[in-house]
């Protein structure tokens, strides 16, 4: 949940959220005690001043394996609610990473997208709800089959999107898509559908090729469909301060993507591998801090909630 600093923070009005507002969840006793704010007042508030305006379909993509892309998807789709912001996440990935992730025990039923990609009616009964906010259109194995099923480039335009333009009719604001480490048609359908294109990547150089490989493939794709390429975000994960590498490597992407770079890294923590093992976040470990912080500069940087992208906070 979203604590009333917080949001005053991104409003950048100590006055905006006032004690004596009513949907807080803990009372304010003090007027140094800080307290949560309900996700559909955050939501309220953010979009009083402008803010939240757009419906998003933000994919997780690099070319090179291990780099982040579920746990960045997932944890963002997670995190995301807390804003009020009613959230889907389409795991596309014949891994089904995400789906174990969310919902491991509806994994055996699980309707995944080659199912219902050229009959988006059907997505509603494919959808499993996580909870109020977030749900879940899974994967399974039959997805390693999408690139046979999605051979004509008609389809690759516009099977993701279809399936995105329903979810949107449902009532969703923003939907996450967790990608396999290659580029095939369900990747090249899902970069014709997304606004916002996310490349986690580690400090390796394989990785750190991967960010090229992705960005001219993404241009290329979107010129070939006639379309605006989305806007991309470079996300460093497992940065590690101690290991001299992981802070020139930070540095090197800054000067060569600039902004397109998130500042604030997600910092390697033990909480990924147990959030990871007992089907969760880390936003469902209290005292994952350090995770959660990074996770939340991420998502602001992609909700265009933290518009000066300046990190502080790498110690
Ligand atoms: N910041 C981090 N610190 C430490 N471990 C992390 C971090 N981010 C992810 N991990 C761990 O790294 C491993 C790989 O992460 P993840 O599965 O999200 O990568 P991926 O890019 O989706 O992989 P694939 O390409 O196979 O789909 C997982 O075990 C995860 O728990
Ligand atoms: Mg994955």
């Amino acid at each position: 949940m979203i604590k009333a600093s917080e949001l005053n923070n991104i409003l950048g009005n100590p006055s905006v959220i006032p004690e004596e507002t009513p949907l807080t969840l803990q009372r304010r006793t003090d007027k140094n005690v800080d307290f949560f704010i309900a996700p559909s007042v955050v939501r309220e508030k953010l979009e009083a001043h402008g803010h939240l305006a757009q419906r998003d379909v933000i994919a997780f993509i690099n070319l090179k394996g291990g780099t982040g892309k579920t746990t960045s998807s997932v944890t963002c789709a997670r995190r995301s609610c807390d804003f009020g912001l009613k959230t889907c996440l389409l795991d596309i990935d014949a891994q089904a990473s995400a789906t174990f992730m969310l919902a491991q025990d509806q994994s055996e039923t699980a309707r995944p997208f080659i199912e219902f990609w050229d009959k988006p009616e059907e997505v509603s009964s494919a959808l499993i709800n996580i909870d109020a906010q977030l749900s879940l259109l899974p994967s399974s194995l039959d997805n390693s089959l999408l690139d046979l099923q999605l051979s004509r480039p008609i389809s690759q335009k516009n099977a993701v999107k279809e399936c995105c333009d329903e979810l949107f009719k449902m009532g969703h604001d923003l939907i996450f898509v967790d990608c396999p480490p290659s580029l095939g048609a369900g990747v090249i359908s899902t970069i014709c559908a997304s606004s916002k294109l996310i490349i986690p990547t580690t400090a390796d150089s394989f990785a750190l090729r991967g960010i090229d490989l992705t960005i001219s493939e993404t241009e290329a794709i979107s010129e070939a469909f006639g379309m605006k390429p989305p806007k991309i975000f470079i996300l460093l994960t497992h940065f590690d301060r101690r290991i001299k590498m992981s802070e020139s490597v930070l540095a090197d992407l800054k000067q060569r993507y600039g902004d397109r770079v998130i500042a604030q890294p997600i910092r390697t923590s033990s909480y990924f591998a147990q959030a990871q093992e007992r089907n969760r976040t880390v936003f469902d470990f209290p005292k994952a801090k350090k995770a959660q912080l990074d996770y939340d500069f991420a998502v602001r940087a992609m909700l265009h909630l933290n518009p000066n992208n300046i990190s502080d906070k790498t110690s």
